[in-house]
């Protein structure tokens, strides 16, 4: 019997059946970007910690936590899409990388935290280009109030507050209700009051989005920041939203929120309490902010991309020169009874070629129509963020790429 296992931040953990975290993945768990100073993901960290000056924040390092704690807190249903060892990753089936920073909402509300702000590393397994990368930051933030008449002044009170420093400010919000057929009230709340958090919730993070669009200047009373607001669905709160803001002429998605599910509460032995939750992601913002063209500078330990940022300071990154790119196709036959994925391939991509990979597309995909038999063609970008690559260094990484493909899914080259 061999006991495989895999180190990280570390501990040693056993492998099973599950485990698909990756060496590349690994060896990024302890980078902690968002508490780096001068880099631009915290400088941005900060700059919304300081639109929440009252909250508690957090910035929590290990990205470890029980399948439990990212989904079952949250009352996530057992054949979620989420779990799927396609789109998480797995230590192993009792351990795994966090998805979203939601899964310290329970270990928040526990400690008794009634205002907070938790900002950390999160893991999803996803497609390779310019703006998805396998690990990302968030920043999730709740408050919640006491269901009773002390409670309510409170939110009737901030609620004013926030709408006084909206109605001179440039912006233009569009709105939808608070709470609707399609959006519904929880069963065992106050509509009146959960209609009073939505709202609560909405105001904030509207004078948040003001604060994080307004420190990168050119929002003006002819050109004022454009919000919406979107229903959405999350197992974990309702009603739910998704906020988008225009920003350099396109929609941005910026945040999932809503009214805390009282199952969370109810979980974390809170009792008496009524509240929101929102959970934000740093980079599509900093590279807005920032002007950063590609996910994957984030994790660049070039000085001239170092260099330009300073902790505080939003400013344009000058691109250094972008050094040429280039491409290699990979078509395969798989075999027949394959369950590989394409993040399976575009993992195998990226621990073998790192941060060289650009960006990754399936081309052709062939159904052989007499023999059944699958083939796929890939094309590989690859590019380096800091320094001009050979193709001979290209070749012998393509090289790899086809050898991992064969070993771990038994793919046949064309
Ligand atoms: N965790 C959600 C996500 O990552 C965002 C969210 C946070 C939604 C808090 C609702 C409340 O998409």
């Amino acid at each position: 019997l061999v006991l495989c296992r895999r180190r990280i931040l570390g501990q040693r953990f056993p492998t099973d059946d599950f485990t698909n975290v990756t060496p590349a993945i690994i060896s990024k768990t302890p980078l902690q970007l968002h508490i780096t100073p001068s880099h631009p993901l915290s400088t941005l960290r900060e700059l919304i910690e300081s639109a929440y000056k009252d909250f508690t924040h957090v910035s929590t390092s290990s990205p470890l936590v029980s399948p439990y704690k990212n989904f079952d807190e949250l009352s996530f249903p057992l054949d979620h899409p989420g779990r799927a060892t396609t789109d998480s990753y797995y230590v192993n089936r009792d351990m795994m990388l966090r998805t979203h920073t939601s899964a310290h909402e329970v270990e928040m509300f526990r400690k008794g935290e009634t205002r907070w702000l938790l900002t950390a590393d999160v893991y999803r397994r996803d497609e390779i280009d310019a703006s998805h990368y396998p690990i990302f930051h968030q920043v999730e933030g709740a408050r919640i109030f006491d269901t009773n008449a002390s409670g309510m002044t409170e939110v009737l009170e901030d609620n004013e507050r926030l709408s006084s420093l909206l109605a001179s400010a440039n912006i233009i919000i569009e709105d939808i209700p608070h709470i609707s057929d399609t959006n519904p009230v929880q069963h065992n709340h106050d509509p009146v009051f959960s209609e009073l958090v939505a709202k609560n919730l909405k105001l904030s993070l509207n004078n948040l989005l003001l604060k994080v669009f307004g420190a990168a200047a050119g929002i003006t009373k002819q050109n004022p920041l454009r919000v919406r607001w979107i229903e959405a669905y999350f197992p974990f709160t309702s009603p739910s939203f998704e906020v988008e803001v225009f920003f350099q002429g396109k929609w941005l998605e910026i945040l999932g929120s809503g009214v805390v599910r009282q199952a969370t509460l109810d979980t974390a032995g809170v009792e008496n309490k009524i509240g929101w939750a929102f959970g934000l992601g740093l980079e599509r913002i900093a590279m807005v902010l920032f002007s950063i063209p590609d996910i994957r500078l984030f994790w660049s330990t070039d000085s001239r991309f170092l260099s330009q940022f300073q902790q505080g300071k939003i400013n344009v990154f000058q691109p250094y020169s972008k050094y040429p790119s280039s491409y290699r196709d990979v078509s395969f036959w798989i075999p027949q009874d394959s369950k590989m994925h394409e993040n399976d391939f575009c993992d195998v991509v990226r621990d073998t070629a790192g941060d060289l990979a650009e960006d990754v597309k399936r081309i052709d995909h062939f159904c052989h129509p007499k023999t059944r038999r699958t083939s796929l063609c890939y094309r590989i970008n690859y590019r380096s963020m800091d320094r001009s690559l050979s193709n001979a260094e290209i070749n012998h990484v393509q090289d790899q790429v086809l050898s991992r493909l064969k070993d771990k899914f038994g793919v046949e080259i064309r």
